[in-house]
C-alpha cells in the first residue's frame, strides 16, 4: 500500500514527523511538498531538525494570492498523483496545501484522511475555515484530535469516517522536548532566563493585513514589564514596513527571524506568558505549562478557554495588559488524555 503525504507549511511539516516515521513502517510512503513555505528557516530547517526524509516532490508554488497559490497547487498535484497512483492520500491542518491536496486527490478518486479534521473557529474571514470546511467535505477519514471536533463534524451532518485519533504535535512534542533541553541554546543567544522574558508570535492575515489590529496589539506591550521576544513571520515584517509601523514597535519587544521548532520549544517553555495567534502554539503552550493568550477573536481550540490555560483577547491592548496579568503567575495545567495520538489505531483504519 503507498500512502501519500501532502504538506507546505511549517506546522504540517511538524505533524508529519511522527506520522511518517510510523508509516514507513509498514507502508510505501510519497511526500509531496507544496512548496508553499520556501525560506530555509520556514521549511528546511524543519525537515533538517525532525529528521524527515527529503520530499520525493517538491511543487515550488511559492507565493500567491489565496486563489492564485491554490490554483497553481492543484494542477501540479495532480500531475503528481497520477504518475505515483498513492492508494490514500493524507493532508494536515486548514493550510492551502490542505484544501489543494485533499481536492485534487478527490477529484482523482485517491481517497484522502484529513489529520485535524472538524475544527471550526466559525469565522468564514478566514482562509484556513474554508480549508477546512473543503478539506471535510471530500475526505473518506476525518481523523479529530479532540471531541470537539467531532461535534463539529456531527453538526454538519457528516456521519461516517470520523474518528477521535489524537494530535501529532503532541507526540512530535513528546518526542523533541528533551532533545530541545539538551541541544537548543538559544536562551544563551538571545541572553534571556526562565521566566524573564514573555513570546510574542503574529501571522494570521487577520491580524497582519489590519493596520488598526496590527497597531493595537503593539501598543499593550508599552505597558508589559518585560522583555518580548517576538520571532516575526516574513508576512509581519512585510505589513509592518508596509504600514510603516516600525517606528511604533515598543523597545522591549525584540524581533528575531523565525527560529527552527527546537528553539521554538524551548522559547515556549521558559516563556513567562505567550502571545500569539498560531494555532499550533496555543496548544503547545498548555504541553509545556505556560499560560497562553490568544490575539485572535475566536478559537478553534476551544478546549484550552475551559481549561482556562488560554484566554482569547482579540487585538485590544487594553485586554492584552489585564489578562497578562491575570495569567501570569498561572500554576494549574490540565492535559486531557485525548491528545495521545493512537498509532495503531490509524494503521488498522487506513490498512
Ligand atoms: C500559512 C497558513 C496558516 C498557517 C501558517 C503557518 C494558509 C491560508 N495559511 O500561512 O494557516 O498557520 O501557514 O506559518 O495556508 N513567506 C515567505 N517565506 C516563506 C513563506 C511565506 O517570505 O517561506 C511570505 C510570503 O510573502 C507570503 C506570506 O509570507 O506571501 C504568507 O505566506 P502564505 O503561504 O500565504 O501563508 P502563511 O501566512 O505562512
Amino acid at each position: 500500500m503507498k500512502i501519500a503525504n501532502i504538506v507546505g507549511a511549517r506546522p504540517q511539516f511538524i505533524k508529519l514527523a511522527p506520522l511518517s516515521s510510523e508509516i514507513r513502517e509498514d507502508f510505501e510512503e510519497v511526500i509531496i511538498h507544496t512548496g508553499q513555505h520556501y525560506d530555509v528557516n520556514m521549511s528546511r530547517s524543519f525537515f533538517e531538525t525532525l529528521q524527515i526524509p527529503k520530499p520525493d516532490y517538491n511543487l515550488e508554488v511559492g507565493s500567491g494570492s489565496q486563489s492564485a497559490q491554490t490554483g497553481k497547487m492543484l494542477k501540479r498535484i495532480e500531475d503528481v498523483l497520477s504518475y505515483e497512483q498513492p492508494d490514500l492520500v493524507i493532508v494536515y491542518g486548514d493550510t492551502n496545501s490542505t484544501l489543494a491536496g485533499a481536492i485534487s486527490s478527490s477529484k482523482s478518486h485517491i481517497p484522502v484522511g484529513h489529520m485535524e479534521a472538524g475544527l471550526r473557529s466559525f469565522n468564514r474571514q478566514m482562509p484556513e475555515e474554508i480549508n477546512r470546511i473543503c478539506t471535510d467535505k471530500v475526505s473518506k477519514y476525518l481523523f479529530c484530535p479532540t471531541p470537539t471536533a467531532i461535534d463539529n463534524l456531527q453538526s454538519e451532518g457528516i456521519e461516517r469516517g470520523i474518528f477521535l485519533i489524537g494530535d501529532l504535535m503532541f507526540e512530535a512534542l513528546k518526542k523533541n522536548i528533551q532533545i530541545a533541553r539538551q541541544n537548543s541554546s538559544i536562551l544563551e543567544n538571545l541572553n534571556v532566563k526562565d521566566n524573564d522574558f514573555c513570546l510574542l508570535t503574529i501571522h494570521r492575515a487577520e491580524n497582519t493585513n489590519c493596520k488598526e489590529r496590527l497597531k493595537s496589539i503593539i501598543a499593550a506591550f508599552e505597558e508589559i514589564d518585560r522583555e518580548i521576544i517576538f520571532p516575526a513571520h516574513p508576512r509581519f515584517q512585510k505589513y509592518l514596513h508596509k504600514y510603516k509601523l516600525d517606528a511604533q514597535l515598543p523597545d522591549n519587544i525584540r524581533l528575531i527571524d523565525p527560529v527552527d521548532y527546537l528553539d521554538i520549544l524551548i522559547l515556549q517553555e521558559n516563556a513567562e506568558v505567550i502571545f500569539t495567534d498560531s494555532g499550533g502554539m496555543q496548544k503547545e503552550a498548555l504541553w509545556l505549562k505556560t499560560p497562553c493568550i490568544t490575539l485572535r477573536d475566536e478559537t478553534e481550540w476551544i478546549e484550552l478557554i475551559q481549561l482556562e490555560t488560554n484566554t482569547l483577547v482579540g487585538a485590544d491592548t487594553e485586554k492584552i495588559i489585564d489578562n497578562y496579568k491575570k495569567m501570569k503567575d498561572l500554576t494549574e495545567f490540565q492535559i486531557p488524555d485525548y491528545y495521545e495520538f493512537d498509532f495503531q489505531k490509524f494503521k488498522s483504519l487506513v490498512s
